[in-house]
């Protein structure tokens, strides 16, 4: 197939192009570079022996997005663009909103002219807002709700999906929630890198250990979890990349609109992850106890059958793999990829 990607040079952007390079599908991305670095499609290319071609522009620039579609026919869309992080959310609700919603909606206007109708959404398990322990682990019915504008964005263009699939059949769309995407890949070449100052657990743990943060403050150790820290679904990125090949393969058969967690199926603890990362780097992690982070959930993990029944795909790498290959990640390209 020839797949447009969009955000393609991101995190999970890029580990998912190598897996479907390895399936044999042809690339197209479509990345403003906005929070990722052309350097990650030279590391596909190391690993994959192929390059995508890179279209830098933005998904709400209409004219970049038809002259996109025009070029070349494309057999379907795995849509990752769109900015990420919650707190960022709160203080800069327009900008979310803009680049995720509206842009979003300007790609699939041009995509129903252009008659391409299989979608695969990046969407969230934010979308669960904070769940009720009694829903636990989630299924893809439990109750939906938005707790920042991120989530909000991801909440509405679910809705908006389900929508158009309703007016018009033609349309196969696939939301899929990602739980906790963490990892690299295997070979240390591509992994995560944020801007700034992690927010996320796993980068926030690999910069400790390589000493670019002095140490990790754990929010909350008083949660109703076996041991008090807070329990969520971590997927290692090469699973979730798989996972991207495995829509692929099914996303013609599945008209309509359907919502699809991506996750492990099983829930880890901060302590246990830390704990698989100590093991991972031979020494213990610098680390404290601090107040709860506000708006987090004590716990937070997928039922995974649906992906099982519908895709065929479930994981195959566990908290240790997903801890040795951030590392390997981070401990060989230390400041990321910049001065690569
Ligand atoms: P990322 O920031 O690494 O990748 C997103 C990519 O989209 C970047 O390369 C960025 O430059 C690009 N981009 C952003 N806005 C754009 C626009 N308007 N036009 C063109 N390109 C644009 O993030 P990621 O972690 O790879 O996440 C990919 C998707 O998965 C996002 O939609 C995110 O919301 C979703 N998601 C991520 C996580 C996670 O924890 N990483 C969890 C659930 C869902
Ligand atoms: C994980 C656990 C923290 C940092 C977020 C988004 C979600 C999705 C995935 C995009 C929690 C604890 C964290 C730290 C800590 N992203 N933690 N110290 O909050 O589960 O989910 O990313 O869609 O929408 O909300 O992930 O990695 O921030 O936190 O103790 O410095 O680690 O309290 O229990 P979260 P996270």
């Amino acid at each position: 197939m020839h797949i447009l990607v969009t955000g393609g040079a991101g995190y999970i952007g890029s580990h998912t192009c190598v897996a479907a390079y390895a399936a044999g599908h042809t690339i197209t991305i479509l990345d403003n570079l906005s929070n990722s670095s052309p350097e990650s499609l030279n590391r596909v290319e190391k690993i994959s022996g192929r390059r995508p071609r890179l279209v830098v522009g933005d998904i709400g620039d209409r004219s970049v997005v038809r002259s996109v579609l025009d070029s070349e026919k494309f057999d379907a869309v795995i849509h990752f663009a769109g900015y990420k992080a919650v707190g960022e959310s709160v203080a800069k609700p327009w900008e979310y909103y803009q680049n995720n919603v509206a842009g979003t909606l300007v790609l699939l206007d041009e995509l129903r002219r252009h008659g391409v109708r299989n979608f695969i959404f990046s969407s969230s398990a934010t979308v669960y807002g904070n769940p009720d322990p009694k829903d636990l682990p989630l299924k893809e019915t439990a109750p939906l709700s938005a707790l920042n504008p991120y989530g909000a964005t991801k909440l509405w263009l679910e809705e908006i999906m389900r929508a158009m699939a309703a007016a018009d059949p033609a349309w196969h769309f696939l939301l899929l929630r990602y739980f906790n995407p963490v990892g690299a890949h295997e070979s240390g070449l591509m992994g995560e890198d944020p801007a700034g100052i992690p927010n996320n657990l796993m980068p926030y743990i690999t910069q400790v250990a390589v000493g670019r943060l002095k140490e990790l403050t754990i929010f909350g150790n008083d949660y109703p979890t076996p041991d008090g820290t807070g329990v969520r679904d971590y997927i290692h990125v090469c699973d979730l990349a798989e996972g991207h090949v495995a829509a692929l393969a099914k996303v013609a058969d599945l008209p309509g609109c359907t919502a699809i967690n991506l996750g492990s199926g099983s829930g880890v603890s901060v302590a246990q992850l830390v704990a698989s990362f100590e093991k991972a780097i031979g020494r213990p992690l610098p680390h404290r106890f601090g107040p709860r982070r506000p708006g987090d959930a004590a716990a937070c993990y997928a039922d995974a059958s649906k992906a099982l029944q519908l895709l065929g795909w479930k994981t195959k790498r566990n908290s240790d793999d997903m801890c040795r290959d951030a590392w390997n990640w981070q401990s060989k390209n230390p400041n990321g990829y910049k001065n690569a």
